[in-house]
């Protein structure tokens, strides 16, 4: 029999009982004895860091202060809607997702406020025409990732001589830290005419489609210096691709990545990577703190920064025991 309740008529029901409790869907939630039901949209499994960042967020909205709802988008967009839309429906108290893209979220999270339910941005950020559309966002900066890459490769680059020959191993199109850390890396190469990014793809954040798109790139072009990878995962696929074609990856191509996955440093040790830039998937904890104060109506600030640090071939051996993910 054909369910007569659609996505249209739940979306309906969600707010009408909204306006029924005056728009507060998160009144309430945390009081003693109460969970605070919040739903967590995550990207995927793509990568070494999403799988840390899933292990912090679960530990930290555990119960009984927590009842997570969690749903894992496998990387695509109308995953994340439709998880976004059934959150609404269940009238958790609080949604968290961390978006796949930048771009495209206007409706639901319109829909969500008009349940009356906050939005609590985590690792990716989104473009709206109306900030009010979301409480707060808890990540990196990933410009700045992007930055301290360039700022890497421009002091290992010292007394060189140029063309320094690089190719790009982008994250997903179209979201933040793709966005972003392609653009902070050329803000600062830009500026040395040694500089020139002579390829530039994506390989969607995970190892096979790095090595994919890295076998791609030496097919193509006869004698890349470095490789700038989105994230460590790529980067790992790449070696693997470097060595295949009988080159040495971190002796005759330079690479820099992003993320500081624990694959990284085991790659830094063995010589085979040049630096990883940190990007922290750990902040669970401070993603309940900001929930538990979305929940009670408290004032949260816009943006929420999380610490990071850059590592080198050198640290890799002290920092490697010291690494949780
Ligand atoms: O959004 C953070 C990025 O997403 C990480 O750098 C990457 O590894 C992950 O898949």
């Amino acid at each position: 029999m054909r369910n007569i309740f659609g996505q249209g008529a739940a979306f309906a029901l969600a707010l009408l009982l909204a306006a029924c409790s005056g728009g507060d869907a998160a009144k309430g939630a945390g009081d003693a004895g109460k969970p605070i039901v919040v739903g967590f949209s995550q990207v995927g499994a793509e990568s070494e860091w999403r799988t840390a960042n899933t292990t912090s967020v679960k530990a930290a909205l555990a119960e009984p202060e927590f009842r997570l709802k969690f749903s894992d988008a496998q990387q695509k967009q109308e995953n994340q809607i439709k998880a976004l839309r059934s959150f609404i429906a269940q009238r958790v108290d609080v949604i968290a997702f961390s978006p796949v893209v930048e771009t495209g979220w206007e409706s639901v999270l319109r829909e969500a406020k008009a349940a009356g339910i906050p939005v609590v941005l985590t690792d990716r950020a989104v473009k709206v025409s109306d900030d009010s559309l979301y409480a707060t966002f808890i990540g990196s900066d990933f410009v700045e990732e992007g930055r301290r890459a360039a700022r890497w490769l421009l002091e290992d680059s010292k007394g060189r001589a140029g063309p320094v020959r690089i190719v790009e191993l982008q994250g997903t199109v179209g979201s933040a830290p793709a966005n972003d850390r392609m653009k902070g890396f050329r803000e600062i190469i830009d500026a040395d005419k040694r500089f020139a990014i002579v390829r530039s793809q994506s390989g969607d954040f995970t190892r096979a489609k790095g090595k994919e798109v890295m076998e791609a790139f030496l097919k193509a072009e006869e004698g890349i210096d470095v490789l700038f990878a989105h994230n460590d995962d790529m980067a790992i696929g790449a070696i693997q691709a470097i060595e295949e074609a009988g080159l040495k990856p971190g002796e005759d191509i330079r690479i820099v990545s992003i993320d500081g996955v624990r694959g990284a440093f085991e790659a830094m040790k063995a010589g085979k990577l040049n630096a990883t830039i940190e990007c922290n998937p750990l902040f669970g904890e401070q993603l309940a703190g900001l929930i538990r104060d979305v929940a009670a109506g408290k004032p949260v600030p816009r943006r929420v920064q999380v610490a990071e640090g850059v590592f080198t071939r050198d640290q890799a051996e002290a920092e490697l025991p010291k690494r949780k993910y």
